[in-house]
């Protein structure tokens, strides 16, 4: 496989600020929400994780946050498309990436591990319902005994509605078109054209209990429901 070539670094830092702007338009609570997530790995970890692994972690905006907060962390970041790995690794050369698709369980040897930390945020309702329960099972397979694995997403019982206004036109076609026209992002984005063509989000919904359970069949011990506000909840998953 031929890798794109890399955008300029200011471009790069651009669009990794404005994605961080766009995301905040469907969690206005993220860096709250982030903060009590990482804390509570730290407590649960008693001490700061060393093997973290950012489940669809797009351009690497949160990486970057585990980053500031434990920089001697080993942070992986895997997702599907190609174009967002391509952010992350121009603007974290620490960071690994790895590509890689949840819908199929093929996932779980690309992806490595054990770690102390799972994350996934804003990602598992890309995935059908049958898909997530499986999900559950997969990323405890991933955790090392006590590991901690945080999901957080729209969830049923968080009190604003789920869905962004406007039928799902919005900040987040904004951003791809307002990419789409910046030359010096082509080579990425055709790339992550001829991988993802035919992937649509399953726009998955369900409640917080509904997560609690499914992590509980799928083994988990202790849940916590950590921070539900502004359509999303954040919650905590012990190995
Ligand atoms: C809404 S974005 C959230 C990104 C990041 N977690 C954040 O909060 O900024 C969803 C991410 O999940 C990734 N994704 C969607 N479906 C996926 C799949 N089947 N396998 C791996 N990653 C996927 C997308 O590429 C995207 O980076």
């Amino acid at each position: 496989m031929t890798m794109a070539a890399t955008p300029p670094p200011e471009d790069v830092a651009r669009w990794r600020r404005d994605w961080e702007a766009m995301m905040r338009h469907y969690q206005p609570d993220r860096d709250d929400l982030l903060a009590a997530g990482l804390a509570t790995a730290e407590q649960a970890h008693g001490r700061a994780p060393e093997r973290v692994l950012d489940v669809g972690g797009g351009p690497g905006c949160t990486a970057e946050a585990v980053l500031r907060r434990w920089p001697d962390a080993n942070v992986t970041v895997l997702d599907i498309d190609p174009a967002l790995l391509g952010l992350t690794n121009a603007a974290l050369p620490q960071v690994r990436t790895v590509r890689a698709d949840i819908g199929s369980p093929d996932w779980l040897p690309a992806a490595g591990g054990p770690y102390d930390l799972v994350l996934a945020l804003m990602t598992l309702h890309y995935l059908p319902e049958g898909r997530v329960r499986d999900w559950y099972t997969e990323a405890r397979h991933l955790l090392a005994p006590g590991g901690l694995l945080l999901v957080s997403d729209a969830m049923h019982d968080a009190p604003v509605p789920a869905k962004p206004r406007g039928g799902g036109i919005g900040p987040w076609t904004v951003w791809w078109d307002a990419l789409s026209a910046q030359p010096s992002m082509a080579p990425l984005l055709a790339e992550r054209a001829a991988t993802l063509s035919g992937c649509d989000s399953a726009e998955f919904v369900a409640s917080t209990d509904w997560h609690g359970e499914t992590a509980r069949r799928a083994g988990f011990g202790e849940t916590t429901a950590l921070h539900p506000g502004a359509g999303h909840a954040l919650m905590a998953f012990r190995r």
